[in-house]
Protein backbone atom coordinates (compact mmCIF):
# COMPACT_ATOMS: atom_id res chain seq x y z
CA UNK A 1 0.00 0.00 0.00
CA UNK A 2 1.19 3.57 -1.15
CA UNK A 3 0.85 5.49 2.05
CA UNK A 4 1.50 2.98 5.00
CA UNK A 5 3.55 3.87 7.23
CA UNK A 6 4.40 7.35 6.35
CA UNK A 7 3.59 10.38 7.68
CA UNK A 8 -0.20 12.49 8.14
CA UNK A 9 -0.99 15.54 8.78
CA UNK A 10 -4.23 16.25 10.68
CA UNK A 11 -5.47 20.25 10.51
CA UNK A 12 -7.70 21.15 13.69
CA UNK A 13 -7.93 19.07 16.83
CA UNK A 14 -11.59 19.55 17.76
CA UNK A 15 -13.72 16.61 17.79
CA UNK A 16 -12.92 15.27 14.28
CA UNK A 17 -9.58 16.19 13.79
CA UNK A 18 -8.51 14.34 16.84
CA UNK A 19 -10.78 11.06 15.93
CA UNK A 20 -9.27 10.98 12.44
CA UNK A 21 -5.62 11.55 14.31
CA UNK A 22 -6.17 8.58 16.91
CA UNK A 23 -7.48 6.26 14.10
CA UNK A 24 -4.34 6.95 11.52
CA UNK A 25 -2.17 6.53 14.83
CA UNK A 26 -3.83 3.44 15.65
CA UNK A 27 -2.99 1.64 12.30
CA UNK A 28 0.85 2.69 12.89
CA UNK A 29 1.41 6.26 11.17
CA UNK A 30 3.01 8.84 12.75
CA UNK A 31 0.29 11.53 12.88
CA UNK A 32 1.24 15.85 13.03
CA UNK A 33 -1.92 17.63 14.27
CA UNK A 34 -2.01 21.42 13.37
CA UNK A 35 -4.32 23.83 15.25
CA UNK A 36 -4.32 27.78 15.72
CA UNK A 37 -5.40 27.57 18.92
CA UNK A 38 -2.84 26.70 21.53
CA UNK A 39 -6.00 26.16 24.49
CA UNK A 40 -7.27 23.78 21.73
CA UNK A 41 -4.20 21.78 21.48
CA UNK A 42 -4.18 21.81 25.33
CA UNK A 43 -7.67 20.42 25.42
CA UNK A 44 -7.06 17.73 22.40
CA UNK A 45 -4.10 16.54 24.33
CA UNK A 46 -5.64 15.99 27.93
CA UNK A 47 -8.67 14.30 25.71
CA UNK A 48 -6.54 11.90 23.51
CA UNK A 49 -5.10 10.78 26.91
CA UNK A 50 -8.15 10.38 29.13
CA UNK A 51 -9.89 8.58 25.81
CA UNK A 52 -7.03 6.17 25.43
CA UNK A 53 -6.57 5.28 29.30
CA UNK A 54 -11.18 4.52 28.80
CA UNK A 55 -9.86 2.11 26.48
CA UNK A 56 -7.62 0.92 28.37
CA UNK A 57 -9.46 0.18 31.34
CA UNK A 58 -12.17 -1.90 28.94
CA UNK A 59 -9.60 -3.65 28.27
CA UNK A 60 -9.76 -2.65 24.49
CA UNK A 61 -6.44 -1.83 24.03
CA UNK A 62 -3.23 -2.95 26.45
CA UNK A 63 -0.79 0.21 28.13
CA UNK A 64 2.08 -0.88 25.44
CA UNK A 65 -0.89 -0.13 22.30
CA UNK A 66 -1.75 3.44 24.36
CA UNK A 67 1.56 4.10 24.86
CA UNK A 68 2.38 3.83 21.17
CA UNK A 69 -1.00 5.32 19.74
CA UNK A 70 -0.01 8.74 22.17
CA UNK A 71 3.60 8.36 20.83
CA UNK A 72 3.14 8.49 17.16
CA UNK A 73 0.85 11.69 17.27
CA UNK A 74 2.47 14.97 18.15
CA UNK A 75 1.05 18.71 17.54
CA UNK A 76 2.09 21.80 16.39
CA UNK A 77 1.41 25.32 15.70
CA UNK A 78 3.44 25.62 12.86
CA UNK A 79 2.05 24.88 9.55
CA UNK A 80 5.81 24.01 7.69
CA UNK A 81 5.71 20.90 10.40
CA UNK A 82 3.64 19.39 7.70
CA UNK A 83 6.17 19.61 4.65
CA UNK A 84 6.84 15.45 5.35
CA UNK A 85 3.18 14.45 5.08
CA UNK A 86 2.01 12.49 1.88
CA UNK A 87 -1.30 13.10 2.89
CA UNK A 88 -3.02 15.82 5.01
CA UNK A 89 -6.97 15.73 6.47
CA UNK A 90 -8.20 19.03 6.94
CA UNK A 91 -10.42 19.34 10.04
CA UNK A 92 -11.47 22.73 10.69
CA UNK A 93 -14.32 24.93 11.46
CA UNK A 94 -17.07 24.87 8.46
CA UNK A 95 -15.91 27.90 6.64
CA UNK A 96 -15.30 27.96 3.10
CA UNK A 97 -12.95 30.85 3.22
CA UNK A 98 -10.50 29.50 6.07
CA UNK A 99 -10.21 25.86 4.39
CA UNK A 100 -9.53 27.89 1.11
CA UNK A 101 -6.40 29.93 2.92
CA UNK A 102 -5.21 26.47 4.47
CA UNK A 103 -5.49 24.63 0.95
CA UNK A 104 -3.91 26.80 -0.40
CA UNK A 105 -1.34 27.77 1.98
CA UNK A 106 -1.00 23.54 2.23
CA UNK A 107 -0.07 23.56 -1.47
CA UNK A 108 2.66 25.80 -0.84
CA UNK A 109 4.29 23.95 1.05
CA UNK A 110 3.85 20.47 0.55
CA UNK A 111 5.47 18.21 -1.79
CA UNK A 112 3.41 17.91 -5.13
CA UNK A 113 2.73 14.10 -4.48
CA UNK A 114 1.11 15.10 -1.13
CA UNK A 115 -2.68 14.43 -1.10
CA UNK A 116 -4.92 16.94 -0.14
CA UNK A 117 -8.07 16.14 1.75
CA UNK A 118 -10.84 17.87 3.95
CA UNK A 119 -13.21 16.63 6.27
CA UNK A 120 -16.41 18.55 5.28
CA UNK A 121 -19.37 17.63 5.70
CA UNK A 122 -21.41 20.38 3.69
CA UNK A 123 -18.95 22.48 1.61
CA UNK A 124 -18.04 21.04 -2.02
CA UNK A 125 -14.87 19.88 -2.33
CA UNK A 126 -14.36 21.05 -5.87
CA UNK A 127 -15.10 24.83 -4.00
CA UNK A 128 -12.39 24.28 -1.64
CA UNK A 129 -9.92 22.54 -4.50
CA UNK A 130 -10.88 25.81 -6.33
CA UNK A 131 -8.13 27.73 -4.23
CA UNK A 132 -4.79 25.59 -5.14
CA UNK A 133 -3.11 25.35 -8.66
CA UNK A 134 -3.43 21.88 -8.78
CA UNK A 135 -6.85 21.11 -7.91
CA UNK A 136 -6.27 17.78 -8.31
CA UNK A 137 -4.51 17.12 -5.31
CA UNK A 138 -7.90 17.53 -3.11
CA UNK A 139 -10.18 15.43 -2.43
CA UNK A 140 -13.22 15.00 0.29
CA UNK A 141 -12.27 12.64 3.09
CA UNK A 142 -15.70 12.24 4.98
CA UNK A 143 -15.26 10.45 8.68
CA UNK A 144 -18.43 10.29 10.62
CA UNK A 145 -18.65 11.19 14.52
CA UNK A 146 -17.01 9.75 16.66
CA UNK A 147 -14.61 9.08 14.14
CA UNK A 148 -13.01 6.74 16.60
CA UNK A 149 -15.86 4.39 16.18
CA UNK A 150 -18.28 5.03 13.41
CA UNK A 151 -16.82 2.92 10.30
CA UNK A 152 -17.93 4.46 7.60
CA UNK A 153 -15.90 6.84 5.83
CA UNK A 154 -17.28 8.51 2.39
CA UNK A 155 -14.92 9.10 -0.15
CA UNK A 156 -15.59 12.18 -2.56
CA UNK A 157 -13.22 13.11 -5.49
CA UNK A 158 -14.13 16.65 -6.95
CA UNK A 159 -14.60 17.27 -10.33
CA UNK A 160 -10.82 18.29 -11.01
CA UNK A 161 -9.94 15.18 -8.32
CA UNK A 162 -7.09 12.76 -9.87
CA UNK A 163 -8.69 9.40 -9.92
CA UNK A 164 -5.57 7.62 -8.51
CA UNK A 165 -6.08 9.49 -5.10
CA UNK A 166 -8.96 8.37 -4.83
CA UNK A 167 -7.84 5.01 -4.91
CA UNK A 168 -5.09 5.61 -2.48
CA UNK A 169 -7.19 7.07 -0.48
CA UNK A 170 -9.97 4.09 -0.54
CA UNK A 171 -7.30 1.57 -0.14
CA UNK A 172 -5.63 3.49 2.62
CA UNK A 173 -8.58 3.94 5.16
CA UNK A 174 -10.08 0.59 4.43
CA UNK A 175 -6.33 -0.46 5.82
CA UNK A 176 -7.75 1.88 8.77
CA UNK A 177 -10.72 -0.66 9.14
CA UNK A 178 -13.00 1.54 7.87
CA UNK A 179 -16.02 0.87 5.30
CA UNK A 180 -15.39 3.11 2.29
CA UNK A 181 -18.17 4.20 -0.07
CA UNK A 182 -17.74 6.61 -3.30
CA UNK A 183 -19.62 9.79 -3.93
CA UNK A 184 -20.18 12.37 -5.95
CA UNK A 185 -19.34 16.28 -5.15
CA UNK A 186 -23.52 16.48 -4.50
CA UNK A 187 -24.98 18.22 -1.10
CA UNK A 188 -25.21 16.02 2.22
CA UNK A 189 -22.60 13.75 -0.03
CA UNK A 190 -25.14 9.92 0.34
CA UNK A 191 -25.26 9.89 4.81
CA UNK A 192 -26.38 13.38 4.96
CA UNK A 193 -28.78 13.68 1.73
CA UNK A 194 -30.37 10.15 2.14
CA UNK A 195 -31.41 10.63 5.73
CA UNK A 196 -32.94 13.93 5.64
CA UNK A 197 -36.57 12.76 5.48
CA UNK A 198 -36.27 10.59 8.89
CA UNK A 199 -35.95 13.95 10.14
CA UNK A 200 -38.19 15.89 7.82
CA UNK A 201 -41.35 13.53 7.35
CA UNK A 202 -41.43 12.79 11.12
CA UNK A 203 -41.36 16.69 12.16
CA UNK A 204 -44.07 16.87 9.16
CA UNK A 205 -46.30 14.22 10.50
CA UNK A 206 -45.68 16.11 13.97
CA UNK A 207 -46.66 19.30 12.82
CA UNK A 208 -49.83 18.28 11.60
CA UNK A 209 -51.01 16.75 14.74
CA UNK A 210 -51.37 13.30 12.86
CA UNK A 211 -49.34 11.74 16.01
CA UNK A 212 -47.32 12.72 19.22
CA UNK A 213 -43.46 13.22 19.07
CA UNK A 214 -42.93 9.41 21.15
CA UNK A 215 -45.90 7.84 18.85
CA UNK A 216 -43.64 8.60 16.08
CA UNK A 217 -40.54 7.28 17.46
CA UNK A 218 -41.89 4.61 18.75
CA UNK A 219 -43.21 3.77 15.18
CA UNK A 220 -39.81 3.75 13.91
CA UNK A 221 -37.93 1.86 17.01
CA UNK A 222 -40.49 -0.42 17.02
CA UNK A 223 -42.27 -1.27 13.58
CA UNK A 224 -39.14 -0.09 11.71
CA UNK A 225 -36.56 -1.62 13.56
CA UNK A 226 -34.53 1.52 13.91
CA UNK A 227 -32.36 2.17 16.89
CA UNK A 228 -33.53 5.49 17.73
CA UNK A 229 -36.53 7.41 17.20
CA UNK A 230 -36.31 10.89 14.87
CA UNK A 231 -36.81 13.08 17.94
CA UNK A 232 -34.63 10.27 19.83
CA UNK A 233 -31.99 11.24 17.69
CA UNK A 234 -32.35 14.65 16.74
CA UNK A 235 -32.26 15.54 20.50
CA UNK A 236 -28.86 13.87 20.63
CA UNK A 237 -27.44 15.27 17.62
CA UNK A 238 -28.67 18.55 18.37
CA UNK A 239 -30.61 21.06 17.02
CA UNK A 240 -27.59 23.11 16.53
CA UNK A 241 -26.01 20.51 14.15
CA UNK A 242 -28.77 18.79 13.06
CA UNK A 243 -31.30 22.07 11.71
CA UNK A 244 -27.83 23.67 10.49
CA UNK A 245 -27.34 20.45 8.08
CA UNK A 246 -31.12 20.53 6.89
CA UNK A 247 -31.25 24.13 6.09
CA UNK A 248 -27.69 23.44 4.09
CA UNK A 249 -28.67 21.06 2.15
CA UNK A 250 -32.03 22.78 1.20
CA UNK A 251 -30.33 25.84 0.11
CA UNK A 252 -27.62 23.78 -1.83
CA UNK A 253 -30.53 22.11 -3.65
CA UNK A 254 -31.81 25.42 -4.73
CA UNK A 255 -34.46 25.29 -1.94
CA UNK A 256 -36.27 21.58 -3.32
CA UNK A 257 -39.09 21.17 -1.16
CA UNK A 258 -37.89 18.07 -0.30
CA UNK A 259 -35.38 19.32 1.60
CA UNK A 260 -37.76 22.17 3.52
CA UNK A 261 -36.87 22.72 7.33
CA UNK A 262 -39.21 22.73 9.96
CA UNK A 263 -40.33 25.62 11.54
CA UNK A 264 -40.05 23.31 14.78
CA UNK A 265 -36.69 22.52 14.73
CA UNK A 266 -35.69 26.35 14.33
CA UNK A 267 -37.64 27.53 17.23
CA UNK A 268 -35.47 25.00 19.23
CA UNK A 269 -32.66 25.82 17.41
CA UNK A 270 -33.45 29.22 18.58
CA UNK A 271 -34.38 28.93 22.10
CA UNK A 272 -30.96 26.90 22.63
CA UNK A 273 -32.87 23.98 23.59
CA UNK A 274 -30.34 21.58 21.32
CA UNK A 275 -31.75 18.35 23.08
CA UNK A 276 -29.56 16.27 24.94
CA UNK A 277 -27.01 18.31 25.65
CA UNK A 278 -28.78 21.61 26.76
CA UNK A 279 -31.15 19.49 28.81
CA UNK A 280 -33.96 20.33 26.78
CA UNK A 281 -35.34 19.64 23.04
CA UNK A 282 -38.27 17.88 21.78
CA UNK A 283 -37.89 16.11 25.50
CA UNK A 284 -36.93 16.83 28.79
CA UNK A 285 -33.06 15.29 30.04
CA UNK A 286 -33.68 16.58 33.64
CA UNK A 287 -34.46 13.19 35.24
CA UNK A 288 -33.52 9.69 34.15
CA UNK A 289 -34.94 10.17 30.69
CA UNK A 290 -37.73 7.14 29.08
CA UNK A 291 -39.61 7.45 25.98
CA UNK A 292 -43.27 7.64 26.66
CA UNK A 293 -45.23 5.16 25.77
CA UNK A 294 -47.30 5.04 22.53
CA UNK A 295 -50.49 6.15 22.40
CA UNK A 296 -51.49 5.55 18.85
CA UNK A 297 -52.54 1.39 17.82
CA UNK A 298 -50.29 -0.72 15.63
CA UNK A 299 -51.91 -0.07 12.55
CA UNK A 300 -51.68 3.70 12.85
CA UNK A 301 -47.61 3.23 13.95
CA UNK A 302 -47.49 1.44 10.80
CA UNK A 303 -48.70 3.80 8.46
CA UNK A 304 -46.54 6.49 10.28
CA UNK A 305 -43.19 4.11 9.41
CA UNK A 306 -44.41 3.30 5.83
CA UNK A 307 -44.67 6.86 5.33
CA UNK A 308 -40.97 7.70 6.65
CA UNK A 309 -39.46 4.61 4.74
CA UNK A 310 -41.20 5.50 1.37
CA UNK A 311 -39.77 9.06 1.63
CA UNK A 312 -36.37 7.76 2.54
CA UNK A 313 -36.59 5.08 0.08
CA UNK A 314 -37.13 7.41 -2.65
CA UNK A 315 -34.33 9.69 -1.82
CA UNK A 316 -32.05 6.48 -1.85
CA UNK A 317 -33.60 5.48 -5.41
CA UNK A 318 -32.90 9.58 -6.75
CA UNK A 319 -29.39 8.98 -5.73
CA UNK A 320 -28.91 6.24 -7.39
CA UNK A 321 -31.05 7.36 -10.43
CA UNK A 322 -28.34 10.88 -10.43
CA UNK A 323 -25.46 8.29 -10.38
CA UNK A 324 -24.44 10.32 -6.97
CA UNK A 325 -23.23 6.53 -5.75
CA UNK A 326 -23.57 3.25 -6.16
CA UNK A 327 -26.43 0.65 -5.35
CA UNK A 328 -23.93 -1.09 -2.95
CA UNK A 329 -22.42 1.89 -1.36
CA UNK A 330 -26.17 3.64 -0.79
CA UNK A 331 -26.85 0.69 1.14
CA UNK A 332 -23.81 1.04 3.17
CA UNK A 333 -23.41 4.57 3.78
CA UNK A 334 -26.89 4.18 5.49
CA UNK A 335 -26.21 0.76 7.38
CA UNK A 336 -22.79 2.01 8.56
CA UNK A 337 -22.84 5.71 8.67
CA UNK A 338 -26.22 5.96 10.95
CA UNK A 339 -26.99 2.55 11.87
CA UNK A 340 -30.08 1.78 9.77
CA UNK A 341 -31.16 -2.15 10.61
CA UNK A 342 -31.03 -2.55 6.32
CA UNK A 343 -30.29 -0.84 3.42
CA UNK A 344 -32.63 1.03 1.83
CA UNK A 345 -32.33 -0.46 -1.55
CA UNK A 346 -32.83 -4.23 -0.03
CA UNK A 347 -35.88 -2.79 1.83
CA UNK A 348 -37.31 -1.05 -1.37
CA UNK A 349 -37.34 -4.71 -2.65
CA UNK A 350 -38.48 -6.47 0.34
CA UNK A 351 -41.75 -4.32 0.63
CA UNK A 352 -42.07 -4.08 -2.91
CA UNK A 353 -41.60 -0.81 -5.29
CA UNK A 354 -45.19 -0.92 -5.56
CA UNK A 355 -46.28 0.40 -2.26
CA UNK A 356 -43.54 2.69 -2.44
CA UNK A 357 -45.15 4.10 -5.50
CA UNK A 358 -48.40 4.06 -4.03
CA UNK A 359 -47.87 5.14 -1.22
CA UNK A 360 -45.85 8.94 -2.53
CA UNK A 361 -48.08 8.98 -5.03
CA UNK A 362 -50.88 9.39 -2.32
CA UNK A 363 -49.16 12.07 -0.53
CA UNK A 364 -48.88 14.23 -3.72
CA UNK A 365 -52.22 13.65 -4.57
CA UNK A 366 -53.06 14.54 -0.86
CA UNK A 367 -50.88 17.70 -0.33
CA UNK A 368 -50.14 18.70 -3.95
CA UNK A 369 -46.78 19.33 -3.33
CA UNK A 370 -43.69 18.79 -4.86
CA UNK A 371 -42.20 17.38 -2.07
CA UNK A 372 -43.69 13.93 -2.63
CA UNK A 373 -42.67 13.31 -6.47
CA UNK A 374 -41.54 10.14 -6.97
CA UNK A 375 -38.36 9.44 -8.23
CA UNK A 376 -38.25 8.66 -11.96
CA UNK A 377 -36.02 5.38 -11.33
CA UNK A 378 -38.72 3.94 -9.52
CA UNK A 379 -41.41 4.39 -12.24
CA UNK A 380 -38.87 3.04 -14.58
CA UNK A 381 -38.21 -0.14 -12.68
CA UNK A 382 -41.90 -0.82 -11.31
CA UNK A 383 -42.98 -0.49 -15.24
CA UNK A 384 -40.20 -3.14 -16.27
CA UNK A 385 -41.30 -5.16 -13.13
CA UNK A 386 -37.38 -4.61 -11.26
CA UNK A 387 -35.64 -4.77 -8.56
CA UNK A 388 -32.89 -3.77 -7.02
CA UNK A 389 -31.06 -6.34 -6.11
P1 LIG B 1 -14.35 21.66 16.17
O1 LIG B 1 -14.89 23.02 16.31
O2 LIG B 1 -14.52 20.68 17.29
O3 LIG B 1 -12.75 21.76 15.89
C1 LIG B 1 -12.21 22.62 14.95
C2 LIG B 1 -10.74 22.89 15.33
O4 LIG B 1 -10.14 23.61 14.25
C3 LIG B 1 -10.57 23.73 16.59
O5 LIG B 1 -9.68 23.09 17.48
C4 LIG B 1 -9.97 25.05 16.09
O6 LIG B 1 -9.07 25.62 17.01
C5 LIG B 1 -9.28 24.61 14.81
N1 LIG B 1 -9.11 25.67 13.82
C6 LIG B 1 -10.00 26.59 13.41
N2 LIG B 1 -9.47 27.37 12.44
C7 LIG B 1 -8.20 26.94 12.23
C8 LIG B 1 -7.16 27.32 11.36
N3 LIG B 1 -7.32 28.34 10.52
N4 LIG B 1 -6.00 26.63 11.41
C9 LIG B 1 -5.82 25.60 12.27
N5 LIG B 1 -6.79 25.19 13.12
C10 LIG B 1 -7.97 25.84 13.10
O7 LIG B 1 -14.93 21.08 14.81
P2 LIG B 1 -15.32 19.57 14.41
O8 LIG B 1 -16.65 19.24 14.92
O9 LIG B 1 -14.17 18.70 14.76
O10 LIG B 1 -15.47 19.70 12.82
C11 LIG B 1 -14.38 19.90 11.98
C12 LIG B 1 -14.75 19.65 10.53
O11 LIG B 1 -15.27 18.33 10.40
C13 LIG B 1 -15.82 20.57 9.96
O12 LIG B 1 -15.53 20.81 8.63
C14 LIG B 1 -17.10 19.74 10.10
O13 LIG B 1 -18.07 20.09 9.14
C15 LIG B 1 -16.57 18.35 9.82
N6 LIG B 1 -17.35 17.26 10.38
C16 LIG B 1 -17.88 17.35 11.65
C17 LIG B 1 -18.61 16.30 12.18
C18 LIG B 1 -19.16 16.40 13.56
O14 LIG B 1 -20.07 15.61 13.87
N7 LIG B 1 -18.67 17.28 14.41
C19 LIG B 1 -18.85 15.06 11.42
C20 LIG B 1 -18.18 15.03 10.13
C21 LIG B 1 -17.51 16.12 9.64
Amino acid sequence: MLLKDSVIGVIGCGAMGLGIAQVASTFGHSVIILDNNASAIQKAQQNLKAGLDKLVAKQKINENKAKEILNNISFTQEINELTVCVLVIEAVVENLEVKKKIFSQLESITKETCILASNTSSLAITAIAASCRKPERVIGIHFFNPATLMPLVEVIPGIASDDSHVQICKELISGWKKVCVQVKDTPGFIVNRVARPFYSEALRIYDEGIADLADIDRAMKEIGGFKMGPFELMDMIGHDVNYVVTETVWSQFYFDPKFKPSLTQKRLMEAGFFGRKSGKGFYNYNNDFELPASKISKNEASKIFIRILCMLINEAADTLYLKIASREDIDLAMTKGVNYPKGLLKWADEIGIQQVVNQLNELRDYYEEDRYRVCPLLKKMLAANQTFW
